[in-house]
């Protein structure tokens, strides 16, 4: 089924590529010259279709507009030596997207359209692969409620579409992090581990005070008692306690990210030994006083990995020389050696486009 769908395309009358400079690319600023977009109704999902990217219509009355049943994806490609396109584990992503769905009371995507929709476009638009290190196009596969009726309920029509922005790295430098102890990103029973357009818009009041007092993002802690850590805006997080790694567990509030799960992985085979637990604020700034902490980093597609230089909890800054740090960037590199095919995918994760 998944590879006999030959989808409809409309060329774009030119290529917006001549013009651009692929030195100079900011996370999700530029977009590629094509887009898939497919339509649910009535139960079913319609024919795909793959055409310019460009502004799409919605009526005023748009049920995602007014309650937020939307959810989307981050997933990266990449161009290995020889000029082949990879995808970095995207059927890992298909499976995050539709639990995602099913707890935003929205309809499943159909394997063939994710992966298979999101492979014919990354096969059409692969010159928009940057070369350069560090470097890929980024793709965002996302669904939104398409009624144009305002009864709060679960929409009866859905847009499917994936677009593509080729990208640098989403934090460029090593990061000052907030330690958020007022506001709360996600309670167990919520939608925190749903990849939910409405979890991001609740954390911008938080992420623009930590920045208004200096720092890139929050760390948020446990909607209870603000003790224990959860995740940054963007990013899942880990620290080093000695020679042990140490991530919050997977507790229904935080994303189950895909290079969380890779960097699992990655640093088991590298010797380390990893926990997957909670973890309370007072141990880490025990932890820190004690010389202990060692490293503390995040994860993500768009942030990849991105090693955190400060952690400010109630007036009290945790910093680091990440010039001398070993783990992260052991991690960074095995892991660029397996997205630019240098070392054999052993784990199967570089989908050939
Ligand atoms: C990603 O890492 O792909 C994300 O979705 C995080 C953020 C850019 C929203």
């Amino acid at each position: 089924m998944i590879a006999a769908m030959d989808i409809p395309v409309t060329k774009a009358s030119k290529s917006k590529l001549t013009d651009m400079d692929m030195n100079n690319l900011p996370f999700g600023k530029f977009f590629t010259d094509h887009m898939l977009v497919a339509e649910y109704e009535n139960g079913t999902w319609k024919q795909p279709v793959i055409k310019p990217y460009g502004p799409i219509q919605l009526d005023p009355a748009n049920a995602a507009l007014h309650y937020g049943q939307s959810i989307f994806e981050g997933i990266k490609a990449y161009r290995n030596e020889a000029g082949e396109a990879f995808i970095f584990r995207p059927f890992d992503n298909y499976k995050r997207f539709n639990i995602s769905a099913k707890r935003m009371s929205m309809p499943e995507v159909p394997e063939d359209i994710f992966i298979e929709g999101m492979r014919q476009l990354i096969d059409l638009e692969k010159n928009w692969i940057p070369a350069k290190k560090d470097h890929s196009l980024y793709i965002r596969p996302f669904m939104f409620a398409a009624d144009d009726t305002i009864g709060v309920k679960p929409a009866d029509k859905y847009l499917f579409m994936i677009i593509l922005s080729p990208t640098g790295p989403y934090y460029a430098a090593p990061m000052r992090i907030y330690v958020e102890d007022i506001y709360t990103r996600a309670a167990p029973g919520g939608i925190g581990f749903a990849k939910a357009a409405g979890n991001y818009a609740s954390s911008l009041l938080a992420a623009s005070e930590a920045k208004a007092k200096g720092f890139d993002q929050v760390l948020w802690t446990d909607a209870f008692e603000h003790k224990y850590v959860q995740e940054v805006g963007t990013m899942n997080v880990f620290f080093q306690l000695g020679n042990k790694i140490v991530t919050p567990r997977l507790d229904g509030a935080i994303l189950a990210g895909v290079t969380r799960n890779s960097v699992i992985t990655v640093l088991q085979e590298l010797g380390y030994e990893v926990e997957e637990r909670d973890i309370k604020i007072d141990e880490l700034m025990e932890a820190y006083k004690a010389g202990e902490l060692k490293e503390a980093f995040g994860t993500g597609t768009a942030a990849t990995i991105s090693m955190i230089k400060e952690l400010h909890y109630k007036g009290y800054s945790m910093t680091f020389d990440t010039a001398t740090w070993k783990t992260s960037p052991a991690i960074s590199a095995r892991m660029n050696e397996i997205r630019e095919g240098k070392t054999e995918d052993v784990h199967g994760w570089m989908f050939r486009v």
